[in-house]
């Protein structure tokens, strides 16, 4: 299993977010340890999820929100960072000072993208916002745009890879949609879990192996 902290953020909501960071999370879930899933937003989507204890990690609620002490917060997370080696956490779609704190401590950026204009436009907000992290942190963390709920039947499914390759940062594996990963939720199981040979759980391994030689 590596180890770091993986944080998975955008500004836009419904781009897949938590689907990436829960499915990672168990994905990286290997024999020598259990990765901490930090639940940051308050809507609680990967407590909801756990809930049932069908999943490999362990997922706790710390939502950022405006009563949330950055410092506190920052303690917590790298105290899970210490005991369970990996950590990944799923970020809420707005910024502020405790999201800034977040990406403090973050190795590596994950930013799902869906195909879509409005999705494209909260990116390059979210690219600009991490530039002053990186002006004090020599250059960390590093990020991968990770293309989303793509549907290659459309053009913006099939030319999300060259759009992104634009805004100057890496490009993983695209997670395409697949009705695979809203049955896993429903069932309270990763997509690895609920169907095990399926394309959706080849996606989210694809993502993982990048992932893995990213923080190694
Ligand atoms: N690759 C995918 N294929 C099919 N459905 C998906 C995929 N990714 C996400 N979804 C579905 O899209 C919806 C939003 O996904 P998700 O909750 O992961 O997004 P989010 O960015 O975390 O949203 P929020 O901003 O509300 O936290 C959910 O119903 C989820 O099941
Ligand atoms: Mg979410």
């Amino acid at each position: 299993m590596p180890q770091g902290i993986i944080a998975v953020g955008n500004l836009k909501g419904g781009v897949g977010k938590s689907t990436i960071a829960v499915n990672l999370a168990c994905a990286l879930a290997g024999k020598s340890g259990r990765p901490v899933l930090v639940d940051a937003d308050a809507q609680g989507t990967a407590v909801e999820w756990a809930a049932g204890g069908g999943l490999p990690i362990d997922v706790v609620h710390l939502p950022i929100d405006e009563n949330t002490d950055p410092d506190e917060w920052r303690a917590t997370v790298q105290g899970h960072r210490e005991t369970a080696g990996l950590v990944v956490v799923d970020l809420p779609p707005h910024w502020g000072p405790a999201l800034t704190a977040a990406l403090e401590v973050t190795d590596l950026l994950l930013i799902p993208v869906t195909p879509s204009g409005a999705d494209l436009k909260a990116t390059l907000q979210a690219l600009e916002r991490l530039a002053q992290t990186r002006r004090h942190r020599k250059g960390k963390p590093p990020t991968l745009l990770v293309p989303s709920r793509v549907d290659r039947r459309t053009a913006a499914g099939r030319e999300i890879e060259s759009v992104l390759a634009d805004m100057g940062e890496p490009v993983g594996p695209a997670i395409l949609q697949r009705s695979a990963h809203i049955d896993a939720f429903t069932t309270g199981r990763w997509v690895g879990d609920w169907a095990r040979k399926s394309a959706a759980r080849a996606d989210i391994d694809a993502l993982a192996s990048h992932v893995k030689r990213s923080l190694t």
